[in-house]
């Protein structure tokens, strides 16, 4: 029952936090380009990527870069 439970919880937390965006990830700041960039293209105009460990140019930038809904 014990190494039952123990599988259980391990699976449970594997695929219930798989799918969580990074936290950490920085927003966008919400102003006007922001709003209007939509793809991946629209950002890569302004903002390069090359110099960011762990980002690929055809990763869906707006996935983990939520805009600052808190602070308009
Ligand atoms: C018109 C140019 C432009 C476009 C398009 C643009 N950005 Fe930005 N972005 C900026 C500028 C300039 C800043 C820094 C000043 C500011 O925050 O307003 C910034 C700031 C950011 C920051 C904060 C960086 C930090 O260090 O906190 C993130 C994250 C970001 N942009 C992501 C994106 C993403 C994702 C997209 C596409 C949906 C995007 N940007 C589209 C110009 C742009
Ligand atoms: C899997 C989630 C994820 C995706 C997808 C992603 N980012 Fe990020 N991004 C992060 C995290 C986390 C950080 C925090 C800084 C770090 O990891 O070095 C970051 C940092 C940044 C920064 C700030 C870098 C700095 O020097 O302060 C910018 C700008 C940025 N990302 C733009 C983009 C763009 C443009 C795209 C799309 C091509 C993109 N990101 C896709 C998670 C992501």
């Amino acid at each position: 029952m014990k190494v039952f439970l123990a599988i259980s919880c391990a699976v449970l937390t594997f695929v219930g936090c798989s799918p969580l965006i990074p936290v950490y990830a920085p927003r966008r700041d919400n102003n006007e380009y922001h709003r209007l960039a939509t793809t991946p293209q629209d950002c890569l105009g302004c903002h390069d990527v090359s110099g960011i460990r762990k980002h690929d140019e055809d990763k869906n930038c707006l996935r983990c870069h939520r805009l600052n809904e808190v602070y308009p």
